[in-house]
């Protein structure tokens, strides 16, 4: 049925594509538009999306636009602390694993999201009890357990995920308290003892709107690589609003390349109704101008040399997929795809922009 489908597509292409070339008149046919396009066979890039185990296993629209548009992959919530370590001495590996699976089947990159994080920790760790060094015991077996569970399969780490406030003031997360200011540059230490061949990614959200945020991310950065500390890559979230200027996206991108670590586009996600009007409805001209910022997006990364280019990812695939809507409490659509997975004006603007 999909081939018929697909055959009859082709045709009327290749009619298509006789009729117009007779109307010029003369010369050779042109051959059909390709019409079966891959992002990611387009991109220079690694092109990934966060995805979600249970879509995965149970939506085959969204499994099969995963494997067939993207070439990275990384779990939206499946690797966090509180998915992968629910008590003290249990990990729960099963849906992490599913992917590495799927992952490996399809040859896709898996980016790993992420090691420490002030939130979505379960209660055994937000109640513990124990002196510095036991703490330090916990960060370390944490980290250690997990990097090694995936040595060879997960090819970088987002080892610290949102360690500053927008202000550029490290936050005043437990970890912070239990272990002092310096634990961020030891998880990474930990990480590259557990697997020296992974990349290690610090990541953050907000450097396209706090100058102070990001100044204080890159000094750290660069402190980190002045001082030996093992790390590889600077992520940025980058769930951006459509009304984010040019200005704002270059300083950004710009400024993390600057650092000369690889960087990632970790979360790409463009709202559209950042006011939360209640009520909204998705127009075709609001899908116009998203397809526009993602463009520049592209575009302006594509700009920083290639060697630091690790890839952009977004957070989810389809609309209805997102967090956005949850998040924000209105509706948005973020997303290349809308909820059917049918190609938005987004998905043509990011091929694009790499050109
Ligand atoms: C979000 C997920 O998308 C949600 O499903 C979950 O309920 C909360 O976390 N920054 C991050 C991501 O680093 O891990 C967050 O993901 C979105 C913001």
């Amino acid at each position: 049925m999909k081939k018929i489908f697909f055959s009859i597509i082709a045709i009327s292409f290749f009619i298509a594509a006789c009729s117009k070339k007779s109307s010029t008149g003369g010369g050779a046919v042109t051959p059909p538009t390709v019409i079966d396009t891959s992002m990611y066979t387009m991109m220079p890039f690694a092109v990934g999306a966060s995805v979600n185990i249970n879509l995965m296993q149970n939506n085959t629209k969204y499994n099969s636009v995963v494997k067939k548009e993207y070439n990275s992959i990384t779990a939206e919530n499946a690797m966090k602390f509180g998915a992968l370590h629910p008590s003290a001495n249990t990990y729960n590996w099963t849906d992490a694993d599913y992917l590495i699976n799927f992952a490996q089947l399809n040859n896709k990159r898996v980016h790993g999201h992420t090691l420490i994080w002030y939130t979505s920790l379960p209660s055994w760790v937000t109640n513990f009890v124990g002196d510095s060094a036991a703490w330090e015991n916990l960060l370390k077996t944490h980290i250690q357990t997990v990097v090694t569970h995936f040595k060879g399969k997960v090819v970088s780490w987002d080892v610290v995920n949102e360690d500053f406030e927008d202000t550029g003031v490290p936050r005043n997360s437990i970890w912070r308290q239990k272990l002092g200011n310096d634990y961020v540059a030891r998880c990474f230490q930990y990480a590259n003892q557990a697997d020296p061949d992974a990349l290690l990614f610090y990541n953050d959200y907000g450097h396209e709107y706090s100058a102070a945020k990001r100044t204080a991310i890159i000094a750290m950065l660069n402190d980190f690589k002045a001082r030996g500390i093992p790390v590889h890559g600077i992520g940025m979230q980058f769930h951006i609003t459509v009304g984010q200027s040019d200005a704002n996206i270059s300083a950004a991108i710009n400024t993390a390349a600057s650092t000369g670590l690889k960087v990632h586009i970790s979360e790409l996600d463009i709202r559209l109704n950042a006011s939360a009007v209640q009520g909204l409805a998705y127009t075709n001209a609001m899908g116009v101008q998203q397809a526009a910022r993602y463009k520049y997006v592209v575009k302006t990364y594509k700009a920083i040399p290639a060697s630091q280019q690790f890839g952009i990812t977004t957070w989810n695939v389809g609309d209805a997929d997102s967090w956005i809507p949850g998040w924000q409490g209105a509706p948005d659509w973020p997303l290349p795809f809308d909820a059917n997975y049918l190609r938005k004006p987004a998905y043509a603007a990011i091929i694009d922009g790499a050109k």
